[in-house]
């Protein structure tokens, strides 16, 4: 029998938990080419800002073990030609799509949230809290409770009430599960996580920075352990919250380690640029592996390492009932 695949966010039904990682499938036309967008759970576009960005001066990536660095820097076209161009284009395909913003000010992340609240084809909205906050010194907000909750509450304060508002987290915090109350406090709905925790690397041969932008975000497997702690402790804390798990995920087996964890949709990034299969290919693995671990439910797995080891059973329901 095939696994029930299906997911929330918030209210909203995903027929599977697979999406792309924002920033790494660009608004979907390329990855377009090798799959239909229809088949995964969701496309979660680049961070679109309110202005067309050039991005950061090259080098903007470089290879580390079992990783990469990265210092993109937003680049992208504006919300503007998304608006008129690439959301039109997915909404057409009725693909699925989380929309990801990016902003300097609270002021701007609101102004892009207005633009998005009655434009067609937007699944949810996913907020970029690794961003340089202009107000406070630059500032990240993402690495402070508070300006991050004021972002969520004044993006959900204007985003249509049937869109869910999804808060993405950063691991260079010294205590994940504050900022993620303070985010749910602020309205969100969902969590996202893990944003690229920063990282360098030196070039031996030149002896100077490998990115030209000096640091960037580490991804990749190198990642995947913190990503795992990251979900693990905010769903320790937050159970009855949606969690977007992400960072480092290249196989089936990769996803579930984070659905164990406690997320309920798994993000595909840094495996795209190698593979543009990787999403069909872990969802397939994934389904597989459920199957073989006996599995009905994509559902009764979500966070299931957190049951003490006696309590082994899959399905909560069924132990329930049989307790009866
Ligand atoms: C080249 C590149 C660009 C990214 N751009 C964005 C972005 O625009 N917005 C964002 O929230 N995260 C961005 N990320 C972070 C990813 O969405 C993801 O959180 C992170 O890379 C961990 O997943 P991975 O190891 O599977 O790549 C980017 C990552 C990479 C590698």
């Amino acid at each position: 029998m095939p696994v029930d695949m299906r997911t929330y966010l918030g209210h909203v039904e995903l027929v599977n938990p697979i999406t792309t990682a924002a920033g790494c499938a660009a608004s979907g036309a390329e990855l377009a080419q090798f799959f239909d967008l229809g088949r995964i759970g969701a496309l979660t576009t680049r961070s679109i800002t309110m202005a067309p960005r050039a991005g950061r001066p090259t080098p903007r990536m470089a290879e580390t073990p079992s990783g990469m660095l990265n210092a993109v820097g937003l680049q992208g076209p504006g919300v503007d030609a998304f608006l008129e161009r690439e959301l039109p284009w997915l909404a057409q395909r009725s693909v699925r799509t989380v929309v990801s913003i990016g902003g300097g000010t609270v002021a701007e992340y609101t102004a892009l949230a207005r633009r998005l609240t009655d434009a067609p084809g937007v699944t949810a909205v996913e907020v970029n809290l690794s961003c340089p906050n202009i107000e406070d010194r630059g500032r990240v907000f993402a690495r402070d409770g508070a300006a991050s909750a004021e972002v969520i509450a004044s993006v959900r304060s204007v985003m249509r009430y049937d869109v869910p508002v999804l808060a993405k987290l950063s691991p260079d915090v010294p205590d994940i599960v504050s900022v993620a109350r303070a985010c749910v406090d602020g309205g969100a709905d969902a969590l996202s996580m893990i944003n690229n925790p920063l990282g360098m690397s030196i070039d031996t041969e030149t002896m100077r920075p490998a990115l030209a932008a000096v640091t960037g975000g580490l991804s990749g497997p190198a990642v995947r352990p913190l990503a795992v702690r990251c979900v693990w402790q905010v769903h320790a804390a937050l159970p009855s919250v949606p969690i977007i798990g992400m960072g480092g995920v290249l196989t089936g087996r990769d996803a579930f380690e984070l659905i164990l964890a406690g997320a309920c949709v798994v993000a595909v990034g840094t495996a795209l640029f190698h593979d543009p299969y990787a999403c069909m290919r872990i969802l397939r693995e994934l389904e597989e592996l459920l199957a073989a671990r006996g599995f009905n439910r994509l559902a009764d797995a979500v966070g299931l390492a957190h049951r003490p080891p006696g309590a082994s059973t899959r399905h909560r329901t069924d132990l329930e009932e049989s307790s009866l």
